[in-house]
């Protein structure tokens, strides 16, 4: 994946390379050792000595020589109080027996890691057993998770397992902490360690840091483990060694292992085997082509129903678990089941007011967005059923007898719905409100049978008690990025084989269990071994700059687990060299000299590194310091509101509604949003509708359900999703702090209400965004412009500099009817589905004449005009001249422009 062109050899010189990685000294406080050498100690102990786990390591570090720094041998047990119940809960754990072994390899090495299934222990349990070898003595015990609700949970159970107050085993995320001068043991995001190493970089407060779910591969994540893997020797040399611990579910330590530039001993592996009961995987013979026009969609959604039928028709009892893509899915399939199968459950009722109100606009319908494509390619398909094994998962022959009965035609189960016990049908979805989502681990009522439908939440975040059967279409939908211009695209595509082998060992949990993979062993061949790393698929931009905030210049030469591709980090220099945000050199790198150092951060960088967004976001607020117009409270919002995301509820899909009510929703959704601007924007004579655009509506909606206490009601009857207007909140607050501490002698203050705000601060908030995004201007496509024939094709289509093809506004923005505004900025361009629409989304309508001043890079200027005109003030420096703005292959004559 990673581009390695010919005159760039991507590890063979990798001894230079790590000679190359500049780790400026005054960034860690550590002058003397400042060149980032790793020495390998001193032998006095062979770990290989210890039988045990010699059959754990891998044969690399068997021969690994290893050192116990004195001040970090467990010279004293640190005994803990725990209850009898959670002991015994304790004792049941895979993880529990191995204490000793993983003691043994962490004492001995510097960098460990440890492997096993989902819930056999290692995120409450290894964090235990480092306390009670003393390990907290010598500093705090630092444990990084990729999500928050992880690192909240996982210090709340630790916390009652060790039977310590939560003012000694604590948590820090983004927001909030309950961290005190006591703690001993703290879980975290792996964003807020990396911010942490910003301040201090050889994170000396910690005698062990645990990378949690490195197999997720965050950023952050790959970040830090790059990181350490220079601090840990540095910690070693200064005699206040460091300990690292890598944990992962499924195995892909390749990457950290076999990584010569990033340890240069491989680190030994730990592998705790979990029990599983066996599971049997049956392969389909046919792999389900192409979408189809009836049914649920996709065809593999009608035959993960046919399959769920029959496995309820005909197999002895136990759960389903069935995986499908994503929100819609999943309540297609489940709305089709509730139908077939009856419930034992009463069903939920929704009121529904609007209704007759609404039902004469139906016609204004927004147009209704298919998130969903996916084209498979012709598989070779053999005519049987097959049986696959994978050693992992312990499948057993025996099991497979049942596997005929899935045999017998539809026509046997077509009929005699009344000799069908009852099915519990659930959905399970990230975006589910968390009340909703609990629901899977609650006993399914007697006689029923539970049927879970979820999308890949259900692969590795959570257990769900008695799945016996799983049901795997094979698919996930992921959002596909253009390195160089960031767009984006959703794709339904197949999953890596490590995905569908964790989808497959979700049915062995507490019995044995099937797995039926809608799909054929040929076709499963081909799939990935492993998702990508999220450096390697996303854009950079964001890291880059906090890289070298970090003064890590040469991002091209860090020890990544996983380089991020060449043109990613190309197109993330220049993104942050045209905000400003690094220094330019003197002409375009070639690559030979983007590898050997590049743009260093400047003042406005660090600034902008300061705040925990985007650097597009940073920048505007930096911008909005520096203005006049005092409007820092307004970008803040609208950036919190950019940020976070999906601020207004999409359609109500649990109500197990028709399409009607769907259409319903979505006018209620946009009757609300037009309330809202409203509230904020209409009375007193504001803007016009079309002055403003998408941020401009989030802050009129933030503003508005500010005032009215954001109450949950309020939330629910105005379209606003309530755990964003929260989320909004805190970060509004966070950065409204950091711009009071990063700017002293300027304070705004930490107040959740605003006054809406006039109409020249509209004006520069519109500016502000645009001079954020200079390189995502587009321009309404003339009529006189349009080829005959194409007219009705290219209606509302734009041209902007990123994609070759027109480009629309997004239905759902508020800028989407007539009249459509001639220029305009965007946020982000998404293609909704591969080969049709491609959509700009969050809009701004601007004046052109802004470009001259805001998007300089992207004006050709004539000379200034000689004669004086009215707009010509040669008092001021005002400056009246003809503009083109040129982007790429465009060119928009911007006639006389006055430049400010
Ligand atoms: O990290 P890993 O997936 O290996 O396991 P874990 O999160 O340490 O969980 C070990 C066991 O503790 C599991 O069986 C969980 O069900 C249980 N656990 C719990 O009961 N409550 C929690 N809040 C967290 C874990
Ligand atoms: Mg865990």
């Amino acid at each position: 994946e990673t581009s390695s062109s010919d005159d760039e050899p991507q590890s063979s010189d990798s001894h230079e390379d790590s000679k190359d990685l500049e780790l400026k000294p005054e960034t860690f406080n550590a002058k003397s050792d400042g060149n980032g050498e790793i020495i390998v100690s001193d032998t006095t102990e062979d770990i290989s000595s210890t039988s045990t786990l010699k059959e754990n390591l891998n044969d690399n570090a068997q021969e690994q020589q290893v050192t116990i720094p004195e001040v970090l041998k467990p010279v004293t047990y640190v005994h803990l109080d725990r209850t009898a119940a959670i002991q015994e809960s304790r004792l049941a754990l895979p993880i529990l027996g191995e204490e000793q072994v993983i003691m043994e390899a962490i004492n001995g090495n510097q960098v460990v890691i440890i492997c096993g299934e989902t819930g056999s222990g290692k995120t409450t349990q290894v964090p235990q057993f480092l306390y009670e070898a003393g390990y907290a003595r010598a500093g705090m015990i630092g444990v990084t998770e990729p999500r928050r609700v992880a690192a909240v949970n996982m210090s709340k159970r630790v916390a009652i397992e060790m039977n310590l107050p939560t003012t000694k085993v604590s948590y820090q995320i983004r927001y909030d902490n309950n961290v005190t001068k006591e703690t001993c043991l703290k879980f975290m995001t792996d964003g807020v360690l990396a911010q942490e190493m910003k301040q201090d970089f050889l994170l000396t407060k910690y005698s062990v840091l645990i990378l949690d779910e490195a197999h997720e591969r965050t950023a952050n994540t790959d970040l830090l483990i790059g990181l350490l893997s220079r601090v840990v020797p540095l910690r070693n040399k200064k005699g206040n060694p460091l300990k690292l611990i890598i944990m992962s579910a499924t195995l892909r330590v390749e990457d950290f292992t076999k990584n010569e530039r990033l340890f240069k001993v491989p680190p030994p592996v730990l592998k705790i085997s979990t029990r599983q009961f066996p599971v049997t995987v049956h392969f389909s013979k046919k792999t389900p082509q192409n979408e189809c026009e009836d049914g649920l969609g996709y065809a593999y959604l009608d035959e993960a129903f046919k399959k769920i039928c029959k496995i309820h028709r005909t197999l002895p009892p136990g759960g389903i678990l069935v995986f499908v893509t994503g929100k819609q899915e999943v309540h297609a399939l489940k709305r089709k089941l509730t139908q077939t199968f009856p419930s034992n459950m009463p069903a939920t009722t929704e009121p529904n007011n609007n209704e007759e109100v609404l039902d004469d606009k139906k016609e204004n319908l927004p147009q209704m967005i298919n998130l969903d494509d996916y084209k498979t390619n012709p598989d070779n398909e053999e005519n049987v059923e097959e049986k696959y094994h994978h050693p992992d998962l312990l499948l057993s022959e025996e099991e497979n007898e049942s596997d005929s009965e899935l045999l017998m035609d539809d026509s046997a189960y077509s009929a005699e719905n009344d000799r069908v016990l009852p099915m519990q049908v659930l959905p399970l979805y990230a975006m589910l409100p968390p009340h909703k989502q609990k629901l899977v681990f609650e006993p399914v009522p007697l006689g029923s049978r539970l049927c879970v439908v979820a999308t890949n939440v259900a692969e590795t975040s959570l257990t769900i008690p008695g799945i016996k059967y799983i049901v795997d279409t094979g698919k996930v939908k992921r959002r596909v990025y253009d390195k160089t211009t960031g767009v984006s695209t959703f794709r339904i595509g197949w999953v890596s084989k490590a995905s569908a082998n964790q989808r497959a060992g979700r049915a062995g949990r507490t019995e044995s269990g099937h797995t039926y993979r809608l799909f054929s062993s040929a076709v499963f061949q081909d799939f990935d071994e492993f998702d990508l790393p999220e450096i390697s698929s996303k854009p950079v931009a964001g890291l880059v700059l906090q890289m070298k905030s970090m003064n890590i210049d040469r991002v091209v030469n860090f020890p990544f687990p996983t380089p991020p591709p060449l043109d990613a980090l190309e197109s993330a220099e220049e993104l942050l060299m045209s905000l400003g945000a690094i220094n330019r050199p003197p002409r375009n790198l070639t690559l030979k000299e983007l590898k050997k150092g590049s743009g260093s951060i400047t003042e406005l960088g660090r600034l902008i590194a300061s705040f925990p967004v985007h650097p597009r976001y940073g920048k505007m607020i930096a911008m909005a310091i520096d203005q006049k117009s005092n409007v820092v409270e307004y970008v803040i919002t609208i950036v919190a509101a950019l940020t976070v995301k999906e601020l207004f509820a999409s359609f109500q899909y649990d109500a197990d509604q028709d399409q009607d009510k769907v259409g319903l929703q979505m006018l209620r959704q946009l009757a609300a949003r037009l309330q809202h601007m409203k509230v904020l924007w209409c009375t007193g004579g504001g803007p016009q509708r079309r002055l403003l655009g998408d941020p401009m509506v989030y802050l009129g909606a933030i503003g508005a359900a500010e005032f009215a206490g954001a109450t949950p009601s309020y939330c629910a009857n105005n379209c606003l999703r309530p755990k964003a207007v929260i989320e909004i909140r805190k970060l509004r607050s966070q950065l409204t702090n950091l711009v009071n501490s990063v700017q002293p002698d300027y304070t705004i203050e930490v107040n959740p209400k605003m006054n809406p705000p006039i109409d020249i601060q509209v004006k520069h908030l519109r500016q502000i965004l645009l001079s954020a995004m200079p390189d995502q201007v587009a321009r309404c496509i003339p009529t006189g412009e349009m080829v005959a024939g194409e007219a009705k094709k290219l209606k509302g289509a734009y041209r902007c500099a990123l994609m070759d093809e027109p480009v629309f506004i997004h239905p759902e923005s508020i800028l989407s009817r007539d009249p459509l505004p001639v220029f305009l900025v965007f946020q982000e361009i998404t293609e909704m589905k591969e080969g049709k629409k491609i959509y700009m989304r969050d809009v701004t309508e601007i004046d052109p004449s802004w470009l001259a001043t805001f998007c300089p890079q992207h004006c050709v200027f004539s000379k200034p005009l000689e004669e004086p005109s009215p707009t010509y003030d040669p008092v001021s420096d005002d400056v009246k001249c003809v503009v083109t703005a040129t982007y790429g292959r465009l060119s928009w004559p911007l006639g006389q422009v006055v430049i400010t």
